[in-house]
């Protein structure tokens, strides 16, 4: 770790809370995980002695610590311009997906929509149902890389999802708000607009690399665009691990709409008669056994330094605005390596590049050795990015699903289909633009060695 932050030059509010990342160390990988602020360690450690000094009353009666979690949601809720009953808290956007994909009536003739760039986490259920269901699948590809850099956001969602009879009628369409592995956002009420023109039922948005990175309060990245909405507070939001939540739009959700595999409480809903005794659908799922309360406490107090330090669109430009410094860094450097967008609505806090040749720019290194070998050396000099595959998703009955770990990948027919690894940069809150100098600096010493 050589590259020691020096004097760090005016933070912004909050940004000295961070205190738990080495000094030494320059962190950009906010999307696979954030660190904490200060306060809501202290919150959380506070919260988690009040819950063993008397662990009984917190569970069942306490207002705070309880398990319907009703002033946590509340709080959440207003976070996101909603309502208590559209909340119901997670451990992360795997398990509300799996809520939302494995609980709606899907029968066999109904039609999923979703990319070739979605996470395991929203496959692997989707998976499932075509496995166990028959569910008609249709996976719709994005743009080769090189076109991506360039498309609007017009444009690729007409790409992806064309006014077209084989996408007609489905019953979901399964998106993420932004790709894990481009950086691509996609303007979520422009999204809902083409999903209402196809008549498709449900808009299932993986919201991961969303909540904490962007401005959820924006037209484009509202929430309730969407019928469901999964995300984490453990990675831009910086809450604590195995914490997120889930957004339901319709409150008043039920069986037989929707048969949700996670709570103690669906019995209650399989009688017509007994209206009085169900809970609203959001506080059905929250009472799921003992949850991770105490950290649920610990994001009210993030809520609250979300606050402090100038709330969401404050964060919000802040991210973009670094992120804006290394993809025009990229962009300038290696046109050819670059793969996230430069249209304004698409962009994102990540980056994703193909590592190049520092004296032929124009030579782009797309294989996972390389990538990964870029990657390292980043680190060793105290740079923490991440690499990133490009997954090909597959649901013919013939192959089996495509999973990240896979160097080589082939498509329905049996042919092999180019896989690629790039290097993804997350600019988080706590970053600052020394850390992008940084960043710069160690990139071009770690490219000007590749192939030596
Ligand atoms: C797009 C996307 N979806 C889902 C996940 C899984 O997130 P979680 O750990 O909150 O379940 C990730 C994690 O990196 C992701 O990038």
């Amino acid at each position: 770790m050589k590259n020691a932050k020096k004097n760090r030059p005016e933070l912004l509010k909050g940004q000295s809370e961070f205190t738990q990342l080495p000094k030494n160390f320059i962190y950009m990988n906010n999307g696979t995980e954030g660190s904490m602020p200060g306060c809501v360690i202290k919150a959380l450690h506070k919260t988690l002695k009040q819950w063993a000094n008397n662990p009984t009353n917190a569970f069942e009666i306490d207002p705070v610590l309880g398990k319907r979690q009703k002033k946590n949601r509340k709080a959440m809720a207003q976070f996101l311009g909603v309502q208590l009953n559209n909340i119901c808290q997670t451990e992360n956007t795997t398990m509300g997906l799996n809520m939302v994909i494995m609980g709606l009536d899907f029968k066999p003739e109904d039609t999923l929509v979703m990319t070739d760039h979605e996470h395991p986490s929203i496959i692997s259920p989707i998976w499932i149902l075509k496995k166990k269901l028959g569910l008609q699948v249709k996976v719709r590809k994005f743009p080769k890389p090189a076109e991506l850099s360039k498309i609007n956001a017009e444009q690729l969602i007409d790409h992806l999802f064309p006014n077209i009879p084989v996408l007609k009628n489905a019953k979901a369409l399964c998106i993420s708000h932004t790709y894990n592995t481009t950086g691509i956002r996609l303007p979520l009420d422009k999204i809902k607009q083409r999903a209402d023109e196809l008549n498709i039922r449900y808009l299932i948005v993986d919201g991961a690399q969303g909540m904490g990175m962007v401005d959820l309060n924006k037209p484009e990245n509202r929430v309730d665009n969407c019928d469901f909405y999964a995300a984490p507070t453990h990675k831009w939001m910086n809450g604590p691990p195995g914490t997120g939540v889930l957004y339901i739009k319709n409150a008043c959700i039920r069986p037989p709409e929707f048969y949700p595999p996670l709570s103690q409480k669906m019995a209650a809903y399989m009688s017509d008669d007994d209206i009085q005794s169900q809970l609203p659908m959001a506080e059905a799922l929250t009472i799921r056994g003992c949850s991770i309360i105490p950290a649920y406490v610990a994001i009210t107090k993030l809520l609250k330094f979300f606050k402090k330090i100038g709330g969401q669109e404050k964060v919000e430009k802040h991210i973009l605005g670094l992120s804006s410094i290394v993809r025009d860094f990229i962009a300038e450097k290696s046109p050819a390596g670059l793969i996230s967008a430069t249209a304004p609505e698409l962009q994102s806090g990540l980056v994703s590049f193909y590592p190049f040749n520092w004296e032929q720019p124009q030579t782009c290194f797309k294989d996972k050795k390389t990538v990964i070998g870029v990657v390292d050396k980043l680190l060793e000099k105290g740079v923490q990015v991440r690499y990133v595959p490009f997954p090909t998703v597959d649901f013919s009955e013939q192959c089996k699903l495509q999973c990240h770990e896979q160097d080589s990948v082939r498509d329905c027919s049996g042919e092999p289909v180019e896989q690629t690894f790039a290097v993804r940069v997350s600019t988080g809150y706590f970053n600052t633009p020394e850390d992008v100098k940084v960043f710069r600096k160690t990139l071009k010493q770690v490219l000007k060695g590749l192939g030596k």
